[in-house]
C-alpha cells in the first residue's frame, strides 16, 4: 500500500508555496497526498509566528498531532516554517513525538532530511538561515490541477522594523535569478496556471545582478499563456516611480497592490521604523491611482504599537478615510522576543487594544461594504478557480482581486468570463454571467 502523507499549512503565502514544494517532494518519493493526519504515515504542520496568537496556535495545534504517535508509533511528525526556525530544538524537548523541525531555509534540502528521516532513529533539527529558498525545478506535475500558483522570488528581510521577527527567522534578503524565475512560471503556465503571484516578505527589492524587481515582471508580462500577474508584499519606502509605471502599462499585472500602513502617526512610524511617513505613503497612493485608474488597494495595520496615544490611533483612522482601502488586515500589536519593540516602554493594556481594533474593524466594514457597492451594475472580469464554498455555482477573482459567485456551468472554470455584479457583500460579490469563457 502507497504511504500517506498530510500537510497543514498557516501564515502566509510564503508558506503556502513552501508546503507546496514539500508535497511535490514527498508524491516524487512515493507518497499520496491524505485529507486526515490519522490516515497519514508523514504529517506535516507548516508555521507562522508573525503574531504571538499565531505561534499559540501553531503550538497547540502541534500538541494535537504528537497525540497521534501515540496510537500510531510509525507516523513520522514534523513542523515547518516560522515556529520551526524560531524555537529550533526546544520543540523537539517540548513535543517528544516530534520526528523533525525544518526551518523555511532548509526547505531546499527535504528531500536529503527525508531520506534520513525515513531510515528512522534520527530526531533532527534544521534551521540554518543562510540555505537557499525552496524552488521548483520543471517537469512535476502537481499544478496541473489549480489555475493559480505562487513563486517565492526572494526571501527574507532586511528591513528590520522594530515590532517585527521575519529578519530573525526568515534570514537576510536573497533573490533567485531570472531564469529560474522565469522557468518556473513558464512550466506554470504550461501545466495551464493563468495567474501567477510573485512573493517575498519586500517583493520590491528584489536584485539579482543586474535584474531589480519592474524588470522581472516586463519578462514575466511576455509570457504566452499567462493572462495575469500578481505581488505581493511590497514596502511604501521602497516603491519606487519605475514599479508605480508598471501599473500604466503592463496589461497583465492586475489591478491590485498590498501595501501595508502599519499607522497613521508618523511618531509610530518612527518608532516602528518603516522609514515613510503618512504624507509619504498618501502621495504613493495617488501616484498609483493616477498610474491605473481604479487599482485596488489593501494593507496591514496595527493597534496598540507601544506608546501608541489615542491621538495617534485617530491618526491611522483618519488615514483609512482618506486612503479608503479596498480591504484592511488589521492586528492588536503583540511583543515577540527579540524585537526591539518588546523592550519599548508604554505597553498598551489588552482591552484598549481590543477596542481599538473593535472601532477600527468597523471603519473598515463600511468602507468595504460601500467600495464593494460601488461595483453594481457593472461589467467585470473574473478568472473562474472552481465551485463556490457555499454551493451557489462557481467562484473566481477579479483583477481588483474580489471574490465573484455566479452561476454558470462546469466549462468556465480555469476560463476568464464577464460577469455584471448585481449584489455586494462585505466578502464577495454576486454577478451574473455576460459572455461566454474566453
Ligand atoms: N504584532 C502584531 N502584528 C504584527 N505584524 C507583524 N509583526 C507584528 C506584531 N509583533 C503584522 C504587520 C504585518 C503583518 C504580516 O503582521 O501588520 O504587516
Ligand atoms: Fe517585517 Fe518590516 Fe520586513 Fe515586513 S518589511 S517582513 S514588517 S521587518
Amino acid at each position: 500500500m502507497s504511504k500517506r502523507y498530510y500537510i497543514e499549512t498557516m501564515g502566509c503565502q510564503m508558506n503556502e508555496y513552501d508546503s507546496d514544494h514539500l508535497s511535490r517532494i514527498l508524491e516524487d518519493s512515493g507518497y499520496l497526498r491524505s485529507g486526515d493526519p490519522e490516515k497519514a504515515d508523514f504529517v506535516l504542520l507548516n508555521t507562522c509566528s508573525v503574531r504571538e496568537k499565531a505561534e499559540q496556535k501553531a503550538l497547540s495545534r502541534l500538541g494535537r498531532l504528537a497525540t497521534l504517535k501515540r496510537k500510531n508509533p510509525r507516523i513520522l511528525l514534523a513542523v515547518s516554517g516560522c515556529v520551526a526556525q524560531q524555537r529550533g530544538v526546544d520543540l523537539l524537548e517540548r513535543f517528544p513525538g516530534l520526528d523533525l523541525v525544518l526551518g523555511p531555509r532548509e526547505i531546499g534540502n527535504f528531500r536529503t532530511i527525508l531520506g534520513k528521516a525515513e531510515k528512522g532513529g534520527m530526531r533532527v533539527a534544521s534551521i540554518n538561515t543562510h540555505g537557499t529558498p525552496a524552488f521548483f525545478s520543471g517537469g512535476f506535475e502537481y499544478f496541473q490541477r489549480h489555475v493559480k500558483a505562487y513563486i517565492t522570488i526572494m526571501e527574507g528581510c532586511d528591513n528590520f522594523c522594530s515590532y517585527c521577527i521575519v529578519p530573525y527567522v526568515r534570514g537576510r534578503e536573497t533573490s533567485r535569478s531570472p531564469r529560474e524565475l522565469l522557468d518556473e512560471a513558464k512550466s506554470l503556465t504550461l501545466q495551464g496556471v493563468k495567474e501567477i503571484t510573485l512573493l517575498g516578505q519586500n517583493v520590491n527589492s528584489y536584485a539579482h545582478e543586474k535584474m531589480r524587481f519592474p524588470g522581472l515582471l516586463a519578462a514575466m508580462n511576455e509570457i504566452k499563456g499567462l493572462d495575469r500577474i500578481r505581488f505581493t508584499t511590497s514596502h511604501p519606502k521602497d516603491l519606487s516611480p519605475e514599479l508605480i509605471q508598471c501599473f500604466a502599462h503592463m496589461e497583465k499585472l492586475c489591478s491590485h497592490i498590498h501595501l501595508p500602513f502599519q499607522a497613521g502617526s508618523n511618531r509610530v512610524l518612527k518608532s516602528m521604523r518603516r522609514g515613510y511617513t503618512r504624507e509619504k505613503y498618501m502621495d504613493l497612493i495617488g501616484e498609483l491611482r493616477k498610474a491605473r485608474p481604479g487599482i485596488a488597494v489593501t494593507s496591514d495595520v496595527m493597534v496598540g504599537f507601544p506608546g501608541e496615544t489615542q491621538e495617534e490611533f485617530e491618526l491611522t483612522l483618519d488615514l483609512m478615510r482618506r486612503v479608503e482601502f479596498d480591504n484592511l488586515f488589521s492586528f492588536k500589536y503583540s511583543d515577540r522576543e527579540g524585537t526591539p519593540a518588546a523592550r519599548m516602554e508604554g505597553k498598551i493594556q489588552e482591552p484598549e487594544k481590543l477596542a481599538r481594533l473593535a472601532r477600527l474593524q468597523d471603519l473598515q466594514r463600511a468602507i468595504t461594504l460601500k467600495k464593494n457597492r460601488e461595483l453594481i451594475n457593472q461589467d467585470v472580469e473574473v478568472l473562474v478557480e472552481g465551485p463556490s464554498k457555499k454551493g451557489q455555482g462557481l467562484t473566481g477573482r477579479t483583477t481588483t482581486n474580489k471574490i465573484v459567485n455566479f452561476n454558470c456551468d462546469n466549462k468556465c472554470i480555469n476560463k476568464i468570463v464577464h460577469v455584471t455584479i448585481k449584489r455586494a457583500s462585505f466578502n464577495s460579490l454576486w454577478g451574473e454571467l455576460t459572455s461566454s469563457a474566453r
